[in-house]
């Protein structure tokens, strides 16, 4: 098989993809997956140029197309068998929900659909707990993200309730056992994300299982693992639980209670 040939797919289709070059993103995350019975959803249908190419690509797999208009196979002359196209916006839960009770689960999750932060997000939220161990979520176009004309902001680009934001803070749930506060709350991403990899106007997150504990952190607390550490090897266990389990403590806590205080100023939630 060409290294190339979703490249030349997408271009033979006419599929933006390919001016974007997105496909060498797709490429690299796709090709081994080539010839397995996958089940692909994408987000945003338009002329069913990327629908055409997935399914020749992924030929022995199923490719599911939805978008908020009316898309039909004869009007987008579609013959193949392993493409079903549904119309209805990726924002709408009674919707999606009847589409996963329809498919189940998927492989691969492409949003390339209204492009709004809202839209974004709030479709991630949802369908992710769908997208099979092992599965990729790819987000195109996330330069929106930066145009308050699609409902970003150029203006505050890391505070501000964007899709990029959203998924650059998804980084930390790779991390989440790694963090030493113990009033820590846990993110529903936590512990089911093994990559999140950003390249020019798109986002690619690879789901599976997470859970490899910390070398520095237990049950995020960094003291918690010092004490255990060191009265392992210690016979003096007064000495350690006075250093981490009381000083230590202290400290964290008068720490979290600056960062809460900055936060609350700051109006940073
Ligand atoms: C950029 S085009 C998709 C192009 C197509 N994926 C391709 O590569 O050939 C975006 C599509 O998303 C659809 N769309 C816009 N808002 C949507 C929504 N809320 N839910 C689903 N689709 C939506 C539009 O109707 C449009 O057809």
């Amino acid at each position: 098989m060409s290294k190339r040939l979703l490249s030349n797919l997408f271009k033979k289709y006419k599929s933006d993809k390919y001016n974007h070059k997105y496909s060498e993103v797709y490429e690299k995350y796709l090709n081994v997956h080539k010839n397995k019975k996958v089940k692909v959803l994408e987000i945003g249908v338009a002329d069913g140029s990327s629908v055409k190419a997935w399914s020749r690509f992924f030929n022995n797999g199923k490719v599911i197309g939805i978008d908020i208009k009316d898309v039909n196979k004869k009007k987008l002359k579609i013959k193949t068998n392993n493409i079903d196209l549904i119309q209805g916006s990726q924002s709408d839960y009674v919707f999606l929900k009847k589409l996963i009770n329809k498919y189940k689960s998927f492989d691969f999750i492409i949003d390339d659909g209204s492009h709004y932060p809202k839209d974004v997000i709030k479709s991630f939220k949802f369908l992710f707990p769908y997208l099979k161990n092992g599965g990729i979520y790819f987000i195109e176009d996330t330069q929106t993200s930066y145009n308050h004309f699609f409902g970003g902001n150029p203006f505050d680009l890391k505070y501000a309730n964007t899709h990029l934001n959203f998924f650059k803070n998804l980084s930390d749930c790779l991390n989440y056992k790694e963090i030493p506060n113990p009033f820590y709350i846990k993110n529903p991403f936590d512990g089911l994300i093994t990559n999140v990899s950003f390249y020019r106007n798109i986002v690619v997150v690879t789901k599976n299982i997470n859970e490899i504990e910390s070398n520095l952190v237990k049950n995020n607390s960094y003291e918690n693992k010092r004490y255990i550490t060191k009265t392992k090897r210690n016979k003096n266990k007064l000495k350690y639980f006075i250093k981490y389990l009381v000083f230590f403590k202290i400290y964290t806590f008068l720490y979290y209670i600056y960062s809460l205080i900055k936060r609350i100023i700051l109006l940073r939630f």
